[in-house]
């Protein structure tokens, strides 16, 4: 098979002529574009069939660059910035509405950014500026860990730089500042007993809020095409996603997100599963939701309970 993997240097160029490309984070592929084009942010949202209603996270050369596109500093910034980033962690806050384009914040008067980890972001950003960036999958599908997952989404002469398995396999963490408070927008592979250390206080949660803060949360998300239900009684004919130190008796077959103790191994492979199942075929398939508790675990579960929602 022929599969459009492209160099640093290639994306760089792309993105430069006003193309999109995906790029590989730390937490998950992204569907890239300079942010000087409004045209290729355009194509992004209809590459993805994304909402223009839901915001794009802004990915940052470095932390400091974020000061010129805010007229205020919320408190705690430069703590979080200097404790997370570069990071899983995205912020959002108001900005000069002038400095970002209105597409990429959908109209609204915050932004989001963040600064990646990985390599390969950093080096992008640098020399092409700042990146616009949502994860690069089809709305309502899984986000991709592997280039093979952006080529079934979007077609194998997709431009892909390959990073391989992404380190977290979940989205960043999603801190928005809002009525003079950093509310979460979007859990994710930044726990928030972590966030709690630097602010001082547990962050609320927008899903215990009545207001969505972080656009995106009230579309379908991370559904892979076959049927997703709770394993509750026997794993007996059955496919199940479960975990590697668990028998399912008289299964059909069993997809092993890793050992249950271990919530970093699950998140990296819970993507990479969820797609599996679907290039393999399967309609209906029984997952193993007897977690621990912990932080990264309840992400793990919020995620699941999304994909098996309709
Ligand atoms: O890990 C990640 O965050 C990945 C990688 C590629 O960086 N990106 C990602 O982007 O997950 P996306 O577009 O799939 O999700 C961005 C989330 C959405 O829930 C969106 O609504 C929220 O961030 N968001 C973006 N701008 C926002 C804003 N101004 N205020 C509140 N939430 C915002
Ligand atoms: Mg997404």
């Amino acid at each position: 098979m022929f599969f459009m993997k492209i160099s640093v240097d290639e994306a760089q160029k792309l993105l430069k002529l006003g193309k999109v490309v995906a790029l590989p984070t730390e937490t998950v592929y992204g569907l890239a574009a300079s942010m000087d084009y409004p045209e290729a942010v355009s194509e992004v949202f209809s590459l993805k069939n994304r909402p223009s209603d839901n915001p794009l996270i802004i990915h940052l050369e470095k932390s400091f660059d974020l000061f010129q596109y805010i007229q205020e500093k919320p408190p705690c910034l430069e703590a979080l910035m200097s404790a997370f980033w570069p990071g899983s962690l995205t912020l959002a806050m108001e900005v000069d509405r002038l400095k970002v384009p209105e597409n990429v914040r959908a109209n609204l008067k915050t932004a989001a950014f963040r600064v990646s980890s990985h390599p390969v972001v950093k080096e992008v950003a640098k020399k092409v500026g700042p990146i616009v960036m949502p994860s690069a999958n089809l709305s309502g599908r899984p986000s991709s860990t592997k280039p093979e997952h952006i080529f079934y989404d979007f077609g194998e002469d997709f431009p892909v730089v390959d990073g391989g398995l992404c380190e977290k396999g979940l989205e960043s963490t999603v801190l928005c500042f809002t009525n003079q408070v950093w509310k979460i927008g979007r859990e994710g592979a930044l726990p928030k007993e972590r966030l709690k250390q630097i602010l001082g206080y547990e962050p609320e949660a927008l899903r215990s809020s009545k207001a969505p803060l972080s656009p995106g949360m009230k579309y379908k998300h991370y559904s892979p095409e076959a049927t997703l239900k709770i394993l509750s009684d026997s794993a007996q004919g059955k496919v199940v996603i479960g975990f590697s130190d668990r028998i399912y008796q008289n299964s059909k077959a069993v997809y092993s997100l890793g050992i249950s103790s271990n919530s970093e191994e699950i998140a990296k492979n819970l993507y990479k599963t969820l797609r599996q199942i679907d290039e393999d075929g399967h309609n209906l398939v029984f997952i193993d939701c007897q977690m621990p508790k912990g932080d990264l675990y309840e992400v793990i579960l919020e995620r699941l309970e999304k994909a098996s929602s309709i």
